[in-house]
Formats: structure tokens, sequence, C-alpha cells
């Protein structure tokens, strides 16, 4: 069986999509949400899928051993990132050598790097004119969005689109590949 925590500091949408694709499959578990704002959405979330999830503070992440502590406690294998907005601290990635994934809203290394989140991405396709954007999803590394691509997924940005029209697009590309890939990766599928 493998244990995955999911980070995540907002909504919490894709984190709802991964723990229901991964629901029936006793190969897979989430035991555990791992957030960095205690009033994230994905909070209420995880109380309805009925899941654990925890805050723990930048300085707790940055200087401490605490989230590493607790990921230990629940036997936990791997690390997937969902709309998380810090960077992994050093000690996560050495006790899970290519063992973390994220996603990123657009297709990198276009649109990456620090600050660039959430409507920030979208907003930044829009306003570069590209005709196209989609989602990466990597592995982690010390950088911001640098780690080995694994996957991307393209949808077309059309020329009247707003940044909102493009998240919704990019969104649903979420939806639809993000459990798939990680499936993928867990099983060498
Ligand atoms: C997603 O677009 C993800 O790619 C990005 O942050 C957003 C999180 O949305 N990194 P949600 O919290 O899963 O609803």
């Amino acid at each position: 069986m493998i244990r995955i925590a999911i980070l995540a500091s907002g909504s919490g949408s894709n984190a709802e999509n991964i723990v229901n694709y991964f629901k029936g499959n006793d190969a897979v578990a989430i035991p555990l949400i791992i957030s960095n704002k205690k009033d994230a959405y994905v909070h209420e979330r995880a109380k309805k899928l009925n899941i654990e999830s925890v805050t723990f503070s930048k300085n707790d992440f940055e200087t401490t051993s605490l989230v590493l502590d607790r990921m230990k406690e629940n036997d936990i294998d791997f690390i997937v990132l969902a709309g998380f907005l810090l960077k992994v601290p050093e000690n996560i990635l050495r006790a899970y050598p290519d063992k973390i994934i994220n996603i990123h809203p657009a297709l990198l290394p276009k649109h990456g790097g620090k600050g660039m989140y959430g409507d920030n991405v979208h907003k930044a396709v829009v306003e570069a004119g590209d005709k196209e954007s989609g989602i990466t999803i990597h592995y982690v590394n010390e950088n911001y969005d640098e780690g080995a691509i694994v996957f991307q997924a393209k949808c077309p940005v059309d020329k009247d689109d707003t940044y909102e029209d493009v998240a919704k697009k990019v969104h649903a590309l979420e939806y639809t590949h993000f459990p798939i890939v990680i499936d993928k990766i867990l099983f060498n599928k």
C-alpha cells in the first residue's frame, strides 16, 4: 500500500479530485492533507472526505522538522503538491527523493517561478498573447517549478479569452489528468 500526503494552500479542488479518484483502490491511501494556511478551504474538503488535515506555519516548514516528523508518523511514501505555495524544504526533499510531484497550471518552462501561481499564471498567459496554455506535472526539487517534467497537456487560448476562461480550461485538464498521472507514476504504468 502506498501512502500519499497531499500538500495544498488553497481551495483544494485538485486534492479532492485525487482523493476521489483513489477511493476504493486498496493499493493507495491518502491519510493526510497538509496546509500552510489554517483557513484554506482544503480543510473543509478534508473534513467532508474524512481525511486528517493539519496546518503548519511557514516557520514550521522552514526551520523545524515538524512537518517531516508528521509525515514519518503517518508512514507517508509519496507527496503530491496540489496548489501548495511554499517551497518544499531541504529536509523533506532529502527524505523523499523522486517522491514529490507538483502540478503547475501552465506549460513550463513558460510562466513558472516565484510568484507564478493561481491566477497570476493565467493573467501572464493572456498578457503574453499565448495561443495555448496547459498543465505541467513535474518532480519537485530545490527550485520552484524546475524539476523534471513528467507530463504536459495543452489547451487552446482563444483571442477573446479572459484569464478566467483560461483558468477554467486549465482546471479541466488538471482534473482529467493529475490523478491518472499520479497513478502511473506510483505503479510505473
Ligand atoms: C491549481 O491550478 C494548481 O495547478 C495550482 O494551484 C491551483 C490549485 O487549485 N498550482 P485547487 O486548490 O486544487 O483548487
